[in-house]
């Protein structure tokens, strides 16, 4: 089966090509981060124009660089949702045309899932069941993953998600949009130099005795010490040090312990902060010591890409067992979407039910 995937939810228009026997044949990106950086942040208004004129090339693109053409296409993925409406009605409506024309199945897949199915497109893959740590600029929340569709939330951010939390602390430093990798750079060079760390700061709800996570405290009183002195290079290093050495800390200990929760061996992270270098090396180590393994998916398939909604969208009409209602076309976008309550169809109850 030869699926195209569309990824327009937010500030990266990405498209690729997966077959179900060959596996990723091509993908394409194209990043917005530069256009909304001039602004502090997403412009949603912009995001949206700007996949228009991105998504159709890209398809186009994404194609031409495999042996195959657009009538080889078995069907179409598109992410529905959550994120933002009118970049989300891009990608919705571009698959729902493209699919009338060719006369294929059309398949509203779920962000996250496309996500935190990721770490299965890299070798070794995973097997299910296991524990899915899902660290975006939207979401952090954990997860426990028993097959496709059989998704139960162990805990989440009680406020602010990691990524948001890293972006929110990259401004106070004057470190520009977005500033995630940016911090985590800084962080990382200031622990190359060997200098002793100056700050510590609170690790919140470490010992809350449950799987839930708060990252706004931690903005906070990066804040605080902020005002309290002069914002040297140095100081810049060492306070970006700080924050993420938190951030990985709770993020590290919480997945740790809902491995032991549900007595599962294996960690799966997935989301763009799953990136960040200083995450990947804790939770390599600490997993290794509880007897447990992590799987990451490709660097270039932590953040927003097509190769993800591809890839789900592919399981999912593998998992199905008629496709034949699917011919409709009408689509619906889901700006706000909760992964726990996807709909299922009646004859996908066996397969996929969602508990
Ligand atoms: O998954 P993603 O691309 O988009 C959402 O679905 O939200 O995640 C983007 C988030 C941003 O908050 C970005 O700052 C963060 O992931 N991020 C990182 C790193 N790379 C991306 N955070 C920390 N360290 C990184 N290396
Ligand atoms: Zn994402």
């Amino acid at each position: 089966m030869l699926v195209l995937g569309i990824e327009t939810s937010c500030d990266e228009t990405g498209v690729a090509i997966y077959h179900t026997k060959q596996g990723l044949l091509s993908h394409a990106l194209y990043s917005q981060t530069e256009m909304h950086g001039e602004y502090g942040g997403v412009v949603p208004e912009l995001a949206s124009r700007d996949h228009i004129r991105r998504v159709l090339p890209l398809v186009s693109q994404t194609v031409a660089a495999t042996q195959f053409d657009l009538h080889n296409l078995d069907a179409i993925a598109y992410t529905q949702g959550p994120g933002l409406a009118g970049a989300l009605l891009v990608g919705a409506s571009i698959a729902a045309a493209l699919g009338f024309a060719l006369q294929i199945p059309v398949l509203g897949v779920h962000h996250l899932e496309g996500h935190l199915l990721s770490p299965l497109l890299s070798t070794p893959a995973p097997a299910f069941p296991f524990v899915a740590l899902l660290v975006s600029g939207g979401h952090t929340q954990l997860m426990e993953v028993t097959g496709l569709g059989h998704y139960r939330l162990l805990g989440e951010t009680v406020d602010d998600a990691a990524g948001e939390a890293f972006d929110k602390t990259a401004k106070l430093l004057g470190l520009g949009y977005p500033g995630g990798p940016a911090l985590s750079r800084l962080a990382d060079e200031f622990s190359r130099t060997g200098q002793p760390r100056r700050f510590e700061l609170p690790r919140p709800m470490l010992h809350s005795g449950d799987l839930n996570f708060s990252f706004s405290g931690l903005k906070t009183a990066v804040l605080t010490l902020i005002k309290k002195q002069e914002i040297t290079q140095q100081a810049q290093g060492a306070i970006a040090f700080a924050f993420q050495e938190a951030v990985v800390d709770v993020l590290t200990e919480k997945s740790l312990a809902a491995l032991a929760e549900t007595g599962l061996t294996q960690l799966v992270v997935a989301g763009g902060v799953g990136a960040n270098r200083q995450l990947r090396s804790t939770l390599r180590r600490k997993t290794e010591e509880a007897g447990a393994t992590v799987f990451y998916p490709e660097l270039e398939f932590c953040t927003d890409n097509g190769a993800m909604i591809a890839f789900a969208g592919a399981m999912r009409l593998q998992a199905r067992k008629s496709e034949t209602d699917r011919l409709d076309y009408q689509f619906t976008i889901k700006p706000r979407w909760d992964m726990e309550v996807q709909e299922t169809r009646p004859e996908e109850q066996d397969g996929l039910n969602v508990i």
